[in-house]
């Protein structure tokens, strides 16, 4: 007992003199005895003050009419080399070719990988690392670029100010399967364990993203993992991108955070980091919260033909059933009268008198028609 107390301690120490001599502390997750809170004390800059992700309260946010319309440089170039999809423990990931990026920010960024983060399926919507007014969606998918004008790369980058710059897409469920994501969720049975790699067919990276790149949040954070270095410039956009319900609960349950040959895998979910405190920052945002807030023009003139016609709608459903309880009462007359439809034609002035009868009904209609 002594002698394996003993031998416990031993692997303890050395563990940490490995960590120690390497200098990376690598063990993390998300919950546990590694878990958030912790972060800190192995990866100081997690306790910054600067930390993502954070809640947009939109009652906040500043316009900044300077900022542009993003445009992906090269997204579309894909190439004829396959893309390599990893299970990295916490997350699934694509290294990108550093001849794709992204223009219309303050600097030239090219990309370096993406990555996304999830719940676990049960319950309300969570997943997403950032949130709109406490609202967090499904997931959120992170496209990582780094300074290629200040830095010679991404790992000069990603200690230094405005070294990185990350796309933020936040994902919910909806009844359609999203192609473009097709492109990583149908290759996640390849790599459910954790160190897993799978090569897959190169894709439009830009299909990944929302239509609407000109509309979006600005503020400068950190990564979202250890070690939570605070170089970040987000942009999160504020269109949102929908994936199927079954494509959803794939990520949510497809995946380990163990590796192969493990005994008792464990799930890879609720990878997503809590909310950090904004402190003193500044949330930007593209696009005015005056007029029509998180509504284009589009948008707004489809609800106001929609509402119209939902009126016009409901104004003939009322005309319809009016008449038809007209009518039904009319029957009740007739089937007593009437046995057979057949007969009609002999109960023609019968008929007639009863349509004369009803006519006043056409009045009260129209008298409901001049009403509004
Ligand atoms: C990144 O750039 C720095 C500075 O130019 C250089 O010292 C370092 O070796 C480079 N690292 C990699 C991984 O290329």
């Amino acid at each position: 007992m002594d002698l394996v107390i003993w031998l416990d301690v031993a692997v303890l120490l050395s563990l940490w003199q490995c960590v120690e001599s390497t200098g990376a502390a690598k063990e993390w997750t998300y919950a546990g005895a590694t878990g958030q809170s912790e972060w800190p004390v192995f990866f100081p800059e997690c306790g910054g003050s600067s930390q993502s992700p954070i809640n947009v309260d939109t009652s906040k946010i500043h316009y900044d009419a300077s900022l542009p319309e993003l445009r992906p440089l090269g997204y579309e170039q894909y190439g004829h080399e396959p893309f390599t999809l990893s299970n990295n423990g916490h997350t699934v990931e694509i290294p990108l070719p550093s001849w794709m990026g992204v223009a219309g920010l303050p600097w030239h960024f090219s990309a370096v990988q993406l990555h996304l983060h999830w719940g676990n399926g049960v319950g309300v919507a969570t997943g997403s690392e950032h949130s709109i007014d406490d609202q967090r969606a499904s997931a959120e998918l992170h496209v990582v670029h780094y300074n290629s004008e200040l830095y010679s790369n991404i790992s000069e980058a990603k200690t230094q100010g405005n070294g990185l710059a990350v796309l933020a897409v936040l994902i919910e469920a909806g009844e359609e399967t999203n192609q473009a994501y097709t492109n990583i969720l149908n290759y996640l049975g390849r790599i459910r364990y954790a160190g897993q790699k799978v090569l897959i067919p190169a894709f439009n990276v830009g299909t990944l993203l929302p239509s609407d790149l000109s509309r979006y949040f600005r503020y400068s954070g950190s990564l979202t993992t250890p070690p939570c270095h605070e170089s970040v410039l987000w942009t999160i956009f504020i269109e949102k991108v929908k994936i199927s319900h079954s494509q959803l609960l794939k990520l949510e349950t497809m995946l380990y955070i163990s590796r192969p040959g493990s005994a008792n895998p464990k799930p890879l979910q609720d990878n997503y980091r809590s909310t950090q405190p904004l402190n003193n920052r500044t949330v930007l945002s593209s696009f005015t919260p005056v007029s029509g807030n998180i509504y284009t023009a589009g948008e707004i003139s489809a609800m106001v033909v929609g509402g119209l016609c939902g009126c016009v709608g409901l104004a003939v459903i009322v005309r319809f059933i009016v008449k038809t309880i007209r009518s039904m009462s009319s029957w009740d007359v007739l089937s007593s009268v009437r046995p057979h439809p057949q007969q009609r034609t002999k109960d023609t002035a019968r008929d007639m008198a009863l349509r004369t009868t009803s006519d006043p009904g056409t009045n009260e209609e129209a008298n409901l028609q001049s009403k509004p």
